[in-house]
């Protein structure tokens, strides 16, 4: 798409933001042309008020059909997409940017009912750029099978788009960096509810500073979605005897999204 094209459709955006949810579609050119607006002729009342109504002489011109605007859809992919690209070149972490191979920005459907929020990439997500893709990616997958979804239908992303080096513990400085994009990918992608995995990414959300076991098991909103936070996978595969009380959170939240939990009645 070129870039006026991509110009124009965001300009339609920002109209329809500012509440324009329709533009006329002039008459085409070749089209007869078409009966003008005539004024019903007034013949002015010499003294008292006519008591009857001037006849119209004319039709109206036709009003040209209102046409939705661009698919509001199409419009947040296209600026999902543009914030992509700007992350992509991001260097506001001077050493995740030197250090990463790639961003892994997120994946999954604009509007979907569940997005997951990991953390950071780690080294399988920096050498494909998608999420959650490594071991922990793979036990994500059995869970949301389990929950009775499939990946393809949540978005996964993590609070931070860059890896940190051997993976350890993204700075402050470099999640309030990031949180910028977080902030503008989740108002584009708008899911109805969020899943914090661990500590980094619920304190992150939530802007908390308590721990995971504080966090889990209940509750909280941001940006007006509910969000329940729960452990991370890569936590579970270390400690799988934490899976029990994961498998707790994850039932609370298909209760709360209004949906059957597998296995139960
Ligand atoms: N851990 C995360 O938090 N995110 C990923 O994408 C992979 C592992």
């Amino acid at each position: 798409m070129s870039d006026v094209h991509t110009q124009l459709r965001l300009h339609l955006f920002a109209l329809q933001a500012a509440g324009v949810e329709f533009l006329p579609v002039p008459p085409p050119r070749t089209a007869p042309s078409a009966p003008r607006v005539v004024a019903a002729p007034t013949a002015l009342p010499t003294a008292a008020i006519p008591t009857t109504a001037p006849t119209p002489v004319s039709v109206s011109a036709p009003v040209p059909p209102a046409v939705p605007m661009v698919d509001p859809l199409e419009i947040r992919r296209i600026a999902l997409d543009q914030l992509a690209t700007t992350v992509a070149a991001c260097a506001r972490c001077p050493e995740l940017y030197a250090t990463r191979t790639q961003t892994v920005f997120g994946a999954g459907p604009l509007a979907p009912e569940l997005c997951f929020v990991g953390e950071a990439p780690g080294a399988d997500e920096d050498r494909l750029g998608q999420p959650f893709v490594g071991a922990a990616g793979q036990l994500l997958t059995k869970i949301i099978t389990a929950m009775g979804m499939k990946r393809e239908e949540v978005y996964i992303c993590n609070t931070l788009k860059c890896r940190p080096p051997m993976n350890r513990t993204p700075s402050s400085q470099e999640c309030a960096n990031c949180r910028e994009f977080f902030d503008r990918q989740l108002e584009l992608v708008r899911p109805r509810f969020l899943c914090c995995l661990g500590a980094v990414a619920a304190q992150n959300v939530l802007q908390s500073p308590l721990r995971i076991g504080q966090l889990r098991g209940r509750f909280h909103e941001y940006q007006g979605i509910p969000v329940l936070c729960t452990f991370h996978p890569a936590y579970l595969l270390r400690d799988p005897s934490k899976k029990k009380e994961c498998w707790d959170d994850l039932k609370m939240l298909l209760r709360k999204m209004g949906r059957p939990i597998p296995g139960e009645k």
